[in-house]
């Protein structure tokens, strides 16, 4: 099979097309035709050796979590899913990996149904984004309704997904982004927009109740001065010191917590993140899908900071173009979900 692979952690120009053998599935696990993967800010840290943890084989080795497909094959011992069942999940964190390819391996608990409402591009766009979203703000944060959220970078693949859970349960939601998202975050149910690039967000806020940040470093720092005491912020880009936590703490009475999708991401979140998509309260925004071949175009695009909701490269674009020809003969419908 194709697969993007990664021969050193250099950077995203690392990253080499390859033939490869087809994984087999384990006997707990099945066997996963990729249609589409998202794109993560992960992906590239990887690539560019900052998250060497993560990487639990020797290189070369398959990058990607996030994926929408088609089971292919079942391990003798699976029995949630049969072959041709449509499926969308995120590869184990830190040990999985390996979905930018034509096949990848997954078990029972790291994949659910994909939503009828949904193509495999979109449907690619949820599990990383959505499960953190809804971690940090429920299992974190423990946000309630009529609670005052701050959504930072909320026009993100995380954010976007935040403001949608946050809206739905009744939380008045603050956004920070730049003018040009003011519009699209209206839209998603954002009450307040702060443009960060005109304005500093504590000169316009105060009494928040939970903060969502995206950002680190200084916007934590800022963060905490328009929480309430009592008051909660999720940091998800890094670790804080132990010192740094129990200043803010003392001196605020806030709480500072760092959310590990690695560490407390759990099966049922994405269901229960399925769940609201399946009852058509909350949807992935694309901005872009890009074919396979174009991985790295995708994978810069997101290391420059500004995606509006997600990235999502497709593989039906390479296996329409290799069996383009077959397909004309046998008169097949491309499978092709490019929005
Ligand atoms: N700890 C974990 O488990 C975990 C899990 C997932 C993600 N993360 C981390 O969380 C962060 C966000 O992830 P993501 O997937 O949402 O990233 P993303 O999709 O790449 O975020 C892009 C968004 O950031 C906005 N942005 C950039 N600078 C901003 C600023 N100073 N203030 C407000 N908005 C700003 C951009 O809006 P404009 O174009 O309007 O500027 C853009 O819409 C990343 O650092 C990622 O690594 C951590």
């Amino acid at each position: 099979m194709k697969a993007i692979q990664l021969r050193e952690t250099d950077g995203i120009e690392s990253l080499q097309y390859e033939d490869v053998p087809r994984p087999e599935p384990r006997q707990d696990e099945y066997l996963v035709r990729v249609h589409a993967v998202g794109i993560n800010p992960l992906d590239w840290l990887i690539c560019r050796g900052m998250l060497p943890h993560l990487i639990d084989s020797d290189l070369p080795w398959i990058p990607g979590w996030d994926v929408s497909g088609v089971i292919e094959s079942v391990g003798t011992n699976a029995t949630a899913f049969t072959r041709g069942d449509t499926v969308y999940g995120m590869s184990r964190l830190p040990d999985g990996g390996g979905t930018f390819a034509e096949y990848t391996t997954m078990s029972g608990d790291e994949i659910t149904d994909k939503p009828d409402t949904l193509s495999h591009s979109e449907a690619a766009a949820v599990p990383m984004g959505g499960q953190t979203a809804f971690h940090a703000l429920y299992e974190a944060a423990k946000l309630d309704a009529d609670e005052r959220v701050l959504v930072h970078a909320a026009a993100g693949g995380v954010g976007h997904m935040a403001v949608q859970f946050a809206t739905n349960t009744g939380a008045h939601v603050i956004g920070t982004a730049s003018g040009r998202n003011k519009t699209f975050l209206r839209k998603l149910g954002v009450d307040e927009f702060v443009n960060y690039r005109k304005e500093r967000f504590e000169n316009v806020l105060d009494d928040v109740d939970v903060v969502l940040d995206t950002i680190g470093g200084d916007v934590l720092k800022r963060s905490v001065d328009v929480v309430q005491p009592g008051g909660v912020v999720v940091t998800l880009p890094e670790s804080p010191s132990q010192e740094t936590v129990k200043r803010y703490q003392d001196e605020h009475d806030v709480t500072v917590r760092f959310f590990d999708v690695i560490r407390d991401s759990e099966p049922v979140t994405l269901r229960q993140v399925a769940a609201q998509i399946n009852a058509g309260v909350v949807a992935p925004s694309v901005s872009d899908v890009y074919g396979f071949s174009e991985i790295q175009n995708a994978l810069s695009r997101s290391a420059n900071g500004h995606v509006r909701g997600k990235l999502v490269v497709t593989l039906m674009e390479m296996i329409d173009k290799r069996g383009f020809e077959h397909r004309a003969n046998q008169n097949m419908q491309p499978t092709d979900d490019i929005h």
